[in-house]
């Protein structure tokens, strides 16, 4: 179901002070395709968003680098239900630290289809999307923009491993998807295109931090 306004959701305060060093969660990140299937909690996704393109600096600077500071990322989730979040997609707004919930319902198996039919992803808590504004970016740097974007996708779907090892979860990338078919299911607007995914989910115990 489409909402028809979008309200905000904040985000707890992120961590800026987890339990794990750099050089650990570097040595521990592994791709984690079996999810136990349980949910994610608001704080930690709100940890993942932040790691990703969270504000940290007083000025706007985000936690991943870009080419002018120009941000042409946006972060959509694909949420379970959970204890604190109502399944549906969400939109992550850096500025105010929070969600736009922009549909409601359970879209993971759709996802999963979309993602060349990985049925794996359907276990997992949340998918989150990184998705380009490449026009932001290549309004300065012309062709050469688009390359600036993918890079920065890279950066950001890095921090999103190291800080979902950092949160003893267990993370995927997943860049197999038909690009219609996620815009569809995320109702993306004209000029926003899908570059990448990460899957996040409870990993198995056999699969520690
Ligand atoms: C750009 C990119 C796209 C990827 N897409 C997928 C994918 O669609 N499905 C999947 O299961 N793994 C995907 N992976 C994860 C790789 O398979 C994984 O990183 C690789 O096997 C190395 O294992 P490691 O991440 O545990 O070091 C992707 C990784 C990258 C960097």
């Amino acid at each position: 179901m489409t909402l028809s306004s979008a309200s905000l959701i904040t985000l707890p305060q992120p961590s800026t002070n987890g339990g794990l060093t750099l050089e650990q969660a570097i040595a521990h990140r592994r791709s984690v395709r079996e999810f136990e299937g349980g949910s994610v909690s608001l704080a930690q996704l709100g940890q993942l968003l932040w790691a990703a393109q969270g504000v940290t600096h007083p000025r706007g600077l985000r936690a991943v680098p870009s080419a002018g500071a120009l941000y042409p990322l946006e972060l959509y989730a694909i949420a379970a239900d959970s204890g604190d979040i109502e399944a549906g997609v969400y939109h992550y707004r850096p500025d105010r630290h929070g969600l736009d919930r922009l549909v409601e319902g359970d879209f993971r198996s759709r996802f999963a289809a979309a993602a060349l039919r990985q049925t794996w992803i359907e276990r997992a808590s949340v998918i989150l999307v990184v998705v380009a504004v490449h026009a932001r970016t290549m309004a300065k740097y012309g062709n050469r923009g688009r390359r600036y974007v993918a890079i920065e996708a890279g950066h950001c779907a890095q921090d999103i491993y190291l800080q979902a090892v950092s949160l003893e979860l267990g993370a995927t990338e997943v860049g197999a998807f038909s690009d219609a078919a996620v815009s569809r299911l995320l109702r993306l607007p004209e000029g926003q295109e899908p570059v990448t995914s990460i899957a996040v989910g409870q990993p198995f115990s056999e699969h520690p931090p």
